[in-house]
């Protein structure tokens, strides 16, 4: 089976047997109990949860081992073994459920998932939130890793907490920069992190491009900087993205905020809708882009001659208690 997501290149997508968002493709990967070996035409963290959510016969295949997300890379286990270890000080630990984005590494799902919380994605990041806080032994504050700008936007934007509500842990400064009545205060503690390629979008894009195309539609990701998904006029995955472009009427005007391959590709398919990128500069995502054509092809012809390459195979103890998380996260009311 070829798993693609959204963000690759057209070259690669061709190949995928389904193509989705983070979410889909975990469901895909899940539901999947014939396919010996899964390519992953997408990024590391992607890949790993393929695996956890597979049998054990069951190989996963990572065309380009440096395929990794910059994102997933602002958490380490050791720096968030640290920030818990402050909440366990504080007492807080008991009544804080940790949210883990999708985009982490197999390590830091597994924290999540020994510490009662569970996985999202952009998908599903409100309906996890409410869980969280819903939860009768626990629940009154998150831990919100990695992506700053999903739960910040999840939080003030669809579940109604203002941005006094959220803090920022810095996981490079002492007690995360924050005092302790912070700490004790917020409801939601954001992790320091972003998406290098999401954070280029500003304002002054969104009204640059009101002026010059008058009834532009903005549609962007959740990943995207709070003061920009604000004045948004859609927010959504990236599968979300899609069924706002298919079901869109034809000649409606939209600029988008997300990775370009989605948006060119998107252009492509809909020459009866206007459609733009939103910033003005090139913005791939470059690990996305790392998985191209002759990485498939070489993954693919080593293994037809015997050789499997570029296994990702996550570590069993990490897998049984990252699973946990993923589970809750499939298993979202
Ligand atoms: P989706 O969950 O919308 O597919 O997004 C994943 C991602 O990496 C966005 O940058
Ligand atoms: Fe990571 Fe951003 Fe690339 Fe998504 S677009 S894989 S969050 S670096």
């Amino acid at each position: 089976m070829v798993l693609g997501h959204h963000y690759q290149r057209d070259e690669v997508i061709q190949f995928a047997d389904i193509t989705g968002d983070s979410f889909k493709l975990a469901q895909a990967a899940e539901e999947n109990t014939t396919a010996e070996f899964i390519f992953f035409c997408g990024v590391h963290f992607m890949a790993e949860s393929a695996d956890i959510l597979t049998s054990s016969n069951q190989k996963v295949i990572l065309p380009d081992l440096a395929a990794g997300c910059s994102m997933a890379d602002m958490a380490t286990a050791k720096q968030v073994d640290d920030c818990w270890s402050v909440l366990e000080k504080l007492g807080l630990a008991s009544k804080t459920v940790p949210i883990t984005y999708m985009n982490s590494s197999a390590a830091i799902k597994a924290f999540t998932g020994k510490n009662g919380g569970a996985v999202c994605t952009s998908s599903n990041a409100t309906r996890a939130m409410k869980w969280a806080f819903d939860k009768s032994d626990k629940g009154e504050k998150i831990l919100f890793l990695p992506d700053q700008h999903l739960g910040r936007n999840t939080a003030v934007l669809n579940l109604g907490l203002t941005l006094e509500d959220c803090v920022i842990w810095n996981p490079w400064k002492t007690n995360g920069g924050l005092t302790d009545a912070q700490i004790l205060g917020a409801k939601v503690i954001l992790w320091r992190g972003h998406c290098s390629v999401h954070g280029r979008f500003t304002t002054e894009n969104v009204e640059q491009m009101r002026v010059k195309l008058p009834g532009v539609k903005i549609l962007v990701h959740p990943e995207c900087q709070h003061e920009v998904v604000s004045i948004a006029d859609v927010v959504g995955s990236t599968e979300m993205i899609i069924k706002t472009i298919e079901n869109s009427p034809i000649g409606s005007k939209w600029a988008i905020g997300t990775e370009l391959n989605l948006v060119q590709r998107l252009a492509k398919n809909f020459p009866d809708r206007e459609i733009h990128f939103l910033d003005k500069t090139v913005c791939y995502c470059s690990t996305m882009n790392r998985i191209d054509l002759p990485h498939l092809v070489w993954a693919m012809e080593s293994l037809v001659n015997g050789h499997l390459v570029n296994q990702i195979s996550v570590d069993s103890e990490i897998a049984k208690f990252a699973k946990v998380a993923l589970e809750r996260m499939l298993a979202l009311p």
